[in-house]
């Protein structure tokens, strides 16, 4: 496999990796590149990238690193699935124009349009049922939407899901086939605020042992 790369490309500041003609390369050779490159960042304890989560509505001007981009897309594909199905697929919209139509798709809501990327997380397909009863799709989707938000933050990104939009609209933008299900948005970008957490239910509200007695 030939990975269109010189390490006279390569510039590691700051324990970070910036890569300058990485973009040329399809995604894939672009994670073989990282990889070979044995590349590890300080990492974040998982307990506390669940804690400092917030849904991050106002983002500065900073555009993500394609590789940063690409690591945290690598959590997602590494999420669970029913049956291991992984009908997660991605399209990535970073284009300003692209990101003011989802933004009106998205009932106007005015982070959308602001963020430097907006994710659209979408399945492939939505034939498959659990012996539960349950649909795969939204359920797998969703774990890899969770991955993200939660490796987002590992690399000091904000995130905000958006259920609050026009399915039809988003395929429309983004060229995405009938038979495809665009599951959610997600915005991301570096934060320009700090959210306060959200109240929650508490565990004895929520949790309990051997039989139900919530
Ligand atoms: C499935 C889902 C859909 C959501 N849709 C939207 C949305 O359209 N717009 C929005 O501003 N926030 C949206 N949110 C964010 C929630 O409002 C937020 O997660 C919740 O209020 C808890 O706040 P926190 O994420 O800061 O802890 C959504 C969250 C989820 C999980």
């Amino acid at each position: 496999m030939h990975i269109a790369m010189s390490s006279a490309t390569r510039l590691i500041f700051n324990g970070r990796c910036y890569s300058f003609n990485l973009f040329c390369a399809p995604v894939s050779e672009q994670l073989l590149y990282r990889r070979e490159l044995k590349y590890r960042e300080t990492r974040m304890d998982v307990y506390e990238a669940i804690e400092t989560r917030r849904s991050v509505r106002a983002y500065g001007p900073d555009e993500i690193d394609r590789a940063v981009l690409l690591r945290i897309m690598d959590a997602a594909r590494l999420a669970p699935s029913a049956k291991n199905l992984q009908e997660w697929r991605f399209v990535i919209v970073t284009d300003a124009e692209k990101k003011l139509r989802l933004q009106e798709a998205a009932r106007g809501q005015k982070f959308v349009g602001q963020a430097a990327a907006v994710i659209a997380c979408c399945a492939k397909t939505d034939e498959h049922l659990m012996a539960c009863g349950q649909q795969c799709y939204p359920i797998d989707v969703a774990i890899a939407i969770d991955h993200i938000t939660l490796a987002a933050v590992a690399e000091g990104l904000g995130t905000c899901w958006i259920g609050s939009f026009f399915e039809d609209k988003a395929r429309e933008i983004l060229n995405i086939p009938e038979a495809i299900r665009v599951v959610e948005l997600l915005t991301i970008g570096y934060p320009a605020d700090s959210p306060k957490p959200k109240s929650r239910l508490s565990l004895d509200e929520t949790v309990c042992f051997e039989e139900w007695s919530l």
